[in-house]
């Protein structure tokens, strides 16, 4: 089993540069296989998550063709199987965004039914609840939701809660039904947007995407498309986080500062200086860390996913801070690891308590899930000593060369899997 081990109490300084979003990818990857013709992407992260869904992909005979590390051309007409295996759905929630690809291009799939997962018991009511509503016949069987339709009708879709995963889905599925379909109360992330661009130049006719209200009037055929995928705000959030806690100087290159908002506005708070360029932001932690009062919200609120990132920071300002996390029950996990560093925290029901510490002693810990495994590589980063982080498996579902990144600003991080590889780090580093 790989672990990082780090030695901490380096300020990460320098610039790095941030890849493609993962959750944009994802759902991109599913709705190419929406033409029959060839369609090429670009700058893919090239992380575990993403190759197991191209893994789907192919399992439903699609031909995936890699043309290098973050470049892909996926061709869709030679699908013959509609069905997709749990396997797939449990090592890789997304991979039901080909049950809304499927639907809308074959108006047949079955996709395994995902169940919950590290950070909470996540339905997709609001998915099937789409499905419904365009004319679909969906319905649990064995373990699998079998989606069907003769036809899919435009229709009035009114979500109950803003999801990300419903709006794409149901957005894909509506791009080939027949007449317009207005979904209202949608999800207004960066990657809503970009799944809504992809799927316009492969000939989709969607308007709306980034607001409340996206309109989308069906076409019934998609044509190829060349596209490349957004910078990922969260791995740019992590790195500018890192800086943050270990009191560093990072520029985070080849990112949309605009995507950023809420976690700038938030590094401002808390005390760092924060310059931003046309595709870069620089952020510098020298003075004193203050607390403050953080709640996630869906975009343009601060992102559940920088929840930990953020955390692990706030232990660390002066102070008492609280977060309070409204979209996912269980994403204070890392908390607990991290009190065994030292940091002062209370959790009572979805908000936390930290009482900042002057710093962190290095401890063996584990990453519970995929951004909460990053903010302990955070305050590794911080602390004193060594730190191991078990189960970086969660880690590298998300981070494309995290630990290369980060040493390329100064930290002391290994990827191990052996005993004599622990030694040797730390004759290394001490
Ligand atoms: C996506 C992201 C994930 C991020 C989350 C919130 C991907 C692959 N994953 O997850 O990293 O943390 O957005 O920004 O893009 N809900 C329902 N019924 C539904 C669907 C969702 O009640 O049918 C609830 C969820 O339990 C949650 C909230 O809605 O409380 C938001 O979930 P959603 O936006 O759907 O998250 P995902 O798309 O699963």
């Amino acid at each position: 089993m790989e672990q990082y081990i780090i030695k901490g109490g380096n300020p990460l300084v320098g610039e790095v540069e941030i890849g493609g979003a993962k959750n944009a990818a994802l759902a991109i990857l599913a709705a190419a296989i929406m033409t029959d013709e060839t369609v090429m992407i670009d700058n893919l992260p090239d992380v575990n998550d993403i190759n197991v869904l191209l893994e789907a992909i192919e399992g439903i005979g699609a031909r995936v063709q890699r043309i290098d590390r973050h470049t892909v051309k996926i061709n869709g007409s030679h699908i013959t199987d509609f069905d997709i295996e749990y396997d797939y759905i449990k090592k890789i929630r997304a991979s039901y965004y080909l049950l809304g690809a499927l639907l809308g291009k074959y108006k047949r799939a079955e996709v395994a039914l995902p169940g919950g997962c590290n950070i909470g018991s996540r339905p997709i009511d609001q998915h099937l609840k789409g499905f419904r509503a365009l004319g679909a016949y969906v319905d649990i069987e064995h373990g699998k939701i079998i989606a069907e339709a003769d036809h899919l009708r435009g229709k009035h879709i009114y979500f109950d809660v803003v999801s990300v995963g419903a709006t794409i889905n149901v957005m894909m599925a509506a791009s080939m039904a027949d007449g317009l379909t207005i979904m209202e109360n949608v999800a207004k992330e960066p990657h809503v947007v970009d799944v809504a661009n992809f799927l316009n130049s492969m000939g989709a006719n969607i308007r709306g995407a980034g607001t409340d209200v996206i309109k989308i009037r069906g076409v019934s055929k998609l044509h190829s498309t060349t596209y490349s995928i957004i910078p990922d705000q969260i791995e740019a959030g992590t790195f500018m986080f890192a800086a943050a806690a270990t009191r560093g100087d990072v520029t985070v290159l080849n990112v949309i500062p605009k995507h950023l908002e809420a976690t700038i506005a938030k590094l401002v708070e808390i005390g760092c200086e924060v310059e931003e360029f046309d595709d870069a932001v620089r952020v510098v932690s020298k003075g004193a860390l203050r607390n403050t009062q953080v709640k996630t919200l869906p975009y343009p609120g601060f992102p559940t996913d920088m929840q930990p990132q953020i955390g692990v920071t706030l232990a660390l300002c002066k102070g008492t801070s609280t977060i309070t996390e409204s979209i996912f029950e269980n994403r204070f996990k890392y908390l607990d690891e991290l009190a065994r560093m030292g940091a002062n925290v209370k959790i009572e029901g979805n908000s936390a308590t930290i009482e900042g510490v002057n710093g962190f002693s290095g401890a063996r810990v584990s990453a519970p899930d995929l951004r909460a495994g990053a903010a302990l590589v955070i305050a590794g980063l911080a602390a004193d000593g060594i730190t191991i982080v078990d189960d970086i498996v969660y880690i590298q579902r998300g981070y494309e060369r995290f630990e290369e990144k980060l040493r390329s600003l100064g930290a002391q991080i290994e990827k191990v899997s052996t005993e004599r590889e622990i030694q040797k780090f730390k004759l290394k580093v001490c």
